[in-house]
């Protein structure tokens, strides 16, 4: 098969905001407890911390960090996680049912995000609790001195605020799940007076309202158009959220998924726009795609756990070779539509659906999918550029054409480098991919990475961590304007190029 793959400096998408690349940690089953935390490992640190989980976050390189949740968040008291941790509650968790010890919170978090060099993306609980809570917590983290919170922050060891930038307006108001769930309506004025006294307070954050808790929602659609309509001067974001599954063990169809996701950004983005029309704003509203990933295989099993445990083995899905062409797919569609998506978190980090994985007291290693969030994070920074592709393409039970070839071009201006991202989709033949590079001359082949394994259901274990892993030996040649990269089927691949200056 041949496709071919045309890029030029004009075309260009949007600059890529680094916070695309981000994260989430909530406390939930084993990604807080025996996880990031867990004192008595051999690798801890002084405060508790993994360093071997810490050395692989460094390396997955993740600019932001959503905390605490998730569900979660919506029955949080976040005083219970600050001060005296010999004095803090224990508490039944309805979210998730286990017990929160509160040994890390809001405190310990900080600390461990600043040494993971990652910001935090901080959520409020706008189930149980309400507007002065989230006022109290920004005042806790944010404002300087010589106020009740900020001096309780000081005497607790922070001098320094934590000058915390993204905050989400609670978490996944409209599902019928969630900890006090509420109408549109209901959630739409909660969150406009919330964002406005948080604002009035620290006028430099960044706020994230609420979107669908996913396109299948039976009040997608409606949900951000009335959420906006009450928020849309007081926020910066509406979030999406979307996890993807192959329950019905159809590859075709699963690594067709991010085209669901496409259709699902665009659909925000359109609603943002109504909503800014009928405003007659000048402002725009983008888009946080604040927890997407695959989340399928560990359904089963937590249904089966015991409730009330503390750190429970929840949420552990064992992800495979193919989940790791679909979050490929997933990644380059972010970035596809990166003049809208400013921030997106894969869901989650440790343990929990997570692309890294720890035994408590053993060792950590990393799954199928660290590889290509890896690959995107260090090597998708700069500008997006438009990619007009040719292919061929299939047809699935419920989508016409899916390309078999999912690409993205970034340029990096200031590196010099230019990097293609490519997924085969065709699970039988590979693809000569021919790169029109005319308007970049002099352009060589720095690598050209690839994932790829003849066993869609390859995956890799604490004894056998590198089963699937990437190789540097893929095929790439230049030759006067133009380059061809083979694709083997099912693939994923990333090709550097080194610009001339
Ligand atoms: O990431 C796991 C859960 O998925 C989150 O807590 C919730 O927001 C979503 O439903």
């Amino acid at each position: 098969m041949k496709a071919k793959l045309t890029l030029n400096r004009d075309f260009v998408i949007g600059n890529v905001d680094e916070r695309i690349f981000g994260s989430f940690i909530e406390h939930l089953g084993r990604a807080v407890y025996n996880g990031i935390y867990e004192p008595t490992h051999p690798t801890a640190d002084e405060k508790g911390f993994r360093t071997d989980v810490m050395e692989l976050v460094k390396q997955l390189n993740v600019p932001i960090i959503r905390y605490p949740g998730g569900n979660f968040v919506s029955g949080y008291n976040w005083e219970d996680g600050t001060g005296d941790p010999t004095k803090r509650p224990r508490r039944a968790e309805l979210a998730w049912h286990t017990i929160e010890t509160n040994e890390v919170g809001i405190d310990e978090f900080q600390e461990w995000a600043k040494r993971a060099g990652s910001q935090v993306m901080q959520a409020v609980n706008l189930g149980t609790r309400g507007p002065e809570e989230a006022r109290n917590l920004l005042e806790y983290c944010n404002f300087p001195k010589g106020t009740y919170y900020s001096d309780l922050r000081r005497a607790n060891g922070f001098e320094e605020p934590f000058g915390i930038k993204v905050w989400c307006l609670g978490n996944e108001m409209d599902g019928p799940w969630q900890i006090c769930a509420k109408t549109a309506e209901e959630y739409g004025r909660i969150a406009c007076e919330t964002a406005k006294i948080m604002k009035d307070l620290d006028p430099d954050i960044e706020l994230v309202a609420c979107g669908s808790s996913g396109l299948g929602m039976p009040t997608f659609g409606k949900w951000e158009a009335t959420v906006l309509e009450h928020t849309y001067n007081y926020v910066d974001y509406v979030s999406l959220h979307s996890y993807y599954s192959n329950a019905e063990e159809d590859t075709p169809s699963f690594l067709a998924c991010s085209l669901d996701m496409d259709k699902f950004i665009k659909s925000v983005t359109a609603i943002c726009d109504y909503v800014k029309a009928v405003k007659h704003s000048d402002k725009t509203v983008n888009l946080s795609f604040d927890e997407w990933n695959v989340w399928f295989h560990s359904n089963e099993s937590d249904k089966k756990l015991e409730r009330w445990q503390i750190a429970p083995h929840q949420l552990e899905d064992i992800y495979n070779f193919e989940d790791a062409l679909v979050v490929g797919c997933l990644l380059i569609t972010l970035l596809k539509n990166c003049d809208r998506v400013k921030m997106a978190c894969l869901a989650q980090l440790v343990n929990v659906i997570a692309p890294i994985m720890t035994e408590n007291g053993g060792p950590a290693w990393v799954q199928p999918i660290y590889y290509p969030f890896m690959h995107a994070s260090n090597y998708g920074k700069g500008i997006a550029l438009s990619p007009v592709v040719n292919c061929d393409s299939y047809s699935t039970k419920k989508m016409k054409e899916v390309p078999f070839v999912e690409t993205i071009g970034i340029l990096n201006e200031k590196e010099h480098e230019l990097t293609v991202f490519a997924v085969n989709r065709s699970l039988e033949d590979s693809i000569e991919f021919e790169i029109d590079l005319r308007d970049f001359t002099g352009a060589t082949v720095m690598e050209h990475i690839v994932l790829e394994n003849d066993d869609l259901k390859a995956v890799n274990s604490s004894t056998d961590p590198n089963h699937v892993a990437p190789h540097k030996n893929g095929v790439t040649k230049v030759k006067e304007g133009s380059a061809t990269a083979i694709l083997n089927k099912s693939s994923w691949n990333v090709i550097r190029f080194r610009l001339g200056k």
